[in-house]
Order: C-alpha cells, then structure tokens, then sequence
C-alpha cells in the first residue's frame, strides 16, 4: 500500500472532480455515447451517475490504482447499467480488438506514463464505426501560460501522479490518426489557471 498514491490522492481527487461544476460538463460529453462502452482512467466512478443510461449497454471501467476502485466499487453497485472494474492501464489492455463502441477518457490522458501507446490501443479496441470521447485539460493557448505549465509539469508530476500540466491534447490524439468529428476548447471555472485549458472532443478512426 502506499498511503499517498492509493489513499490521500484518490480522495483528493474525488474530492476535486465531484464538484457541481464538474458534472456539467462531463454531461456535455457523455450524452454521445453508445453500445459498450469502455472508459480508461475510471477513477473513483465520478462520471458514472452522468452516462445516459438508455444508451449504454454495457460498462467496462480500467483502473491501476487500487485506491481508486476500491472507491470506485460503492458506486457501480447503484449503476442502472452493467459495469466491470479492470486492473489496467491504457497503454496495453486486455481486451481484443474491436471490442467497444465508444472509448471514454476523463481527465485521464494527462496522467499517463505513454499517451501514444494509449491512443494506439484505443483504435485498436474500437469498432471499425466506434467513436473516441474525451475531456482533457490541456496546453493553453495563451503562450505565456503555456510556458508556465511547462516548468511546472515537474513539480505537478511529483504531486499527482505523473499528471502533465502541458499535454496538446489536439496534437496527440490527431497525431494518433484519429479524424476529429468536433473539438471544443474552452475554459473551466477552476481557480488554478494553469488547470484551466479543457478539450471537449469526439473522434474517430477514418474508414
Ligand atoms: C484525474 S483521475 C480521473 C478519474 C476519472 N476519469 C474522473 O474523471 O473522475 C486520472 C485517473 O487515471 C488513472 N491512471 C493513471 N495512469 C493510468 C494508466 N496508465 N492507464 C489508465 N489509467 C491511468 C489514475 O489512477 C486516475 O484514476
């Protein structure tokens, strides 16, 4: 066990993302998906009183930290789907080819070890007509503050578990092959300006 990582960070981290604020705009996100569903870096299952229900067949959320799904398993007992927690991480899953219709990520690409692996397994688990939905923060556009996230993606590292401040959350998941479908970016409400920058999306494999 180690009691930062699995304890005092997963409720961090439910305490931050469970705000109001929060649900409003993974709503936003999730009213598009559909048929079985996989959503990497479930977390603490922040985002599952937001799918909608009548378009999810099933739900399989992937998670490496223990901390997390032990959080995460009070909440898929009131789930009005079916859900399955994994142990895992995005970068190599076990699951075979084509297997979801949609692939969700929340808050998650910043934090992994290799967002390039990720985005390959992700294409790979897709269906041939499967959709991509994410919700990042990001890069911001103003170069000043980007300058700012990137000197700080070290310390930010250290406190949250590898999350990178500065991840071109446009570039990684175009340079990953997939066609944008729609792409928002915008600014949350959050205080922490460098936390601000969001990138709403939904992509696509091209035929
Ligand atoms: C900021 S939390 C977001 C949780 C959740 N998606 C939400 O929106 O409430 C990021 C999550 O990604 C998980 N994570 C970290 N590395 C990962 C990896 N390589 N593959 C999948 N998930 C990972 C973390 O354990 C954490 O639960």
């Amino acid at each position: 066990m180690r009691p930062y990582t699995e304890r005092l960070l997963p409720w961090l981290i439910e305490t931050v993302l469970s705000r109001p604020i929060y649900a409003e705009q993974r709503r936003a996100l999730l009213g598009r998906v559909e048929g079985r569903v996989l959503e990497i870096g479930f977390g603490f299952g922040g985002t599952l009183q937001e799918y909608p229900a009548a378009r999810v067949r099933d739900l399989v959320g992937l998670e490496p930290n223990p901390g997390m799904l032990r959080r995460a398993r009070g909440r898929i007992a009131r789930a009005p789907f079916p859900v399955r927690l994994v142990r895992g991480v995005a970068e190599t899953m076990p699951f075979p080819p084509a297997t979801f219709d949609t692939v969700v990520s929340n808050w998650t690409l910043c934090t992994l070890g290799r967002p390039p692996d990720a985005l390959r397994e992700i294409r790979r688990v897709l269906t041939p007509h499967g959709r991509f939905l994410f919700l990042e923060h990001g890069l911001s556009l103003e170069p000043g503050l980007a300058r700012w996230q990137r000197l700080l993606t070290p310390v930010q590292q250290v406190l949250a578990d590898g999350c990178r401040l500065d991840l071109d959350i446009e570039t990684i998941v175009r340079s990953a092959g997939f066609r944008l479908e729609s792409l928002e970016r915008y600014e949350s409400g959050l205080p922490l300006r460098v936390l601000r920058q969001m990138y709403r999306g939904v992509a696509r494999v091209p035929p």
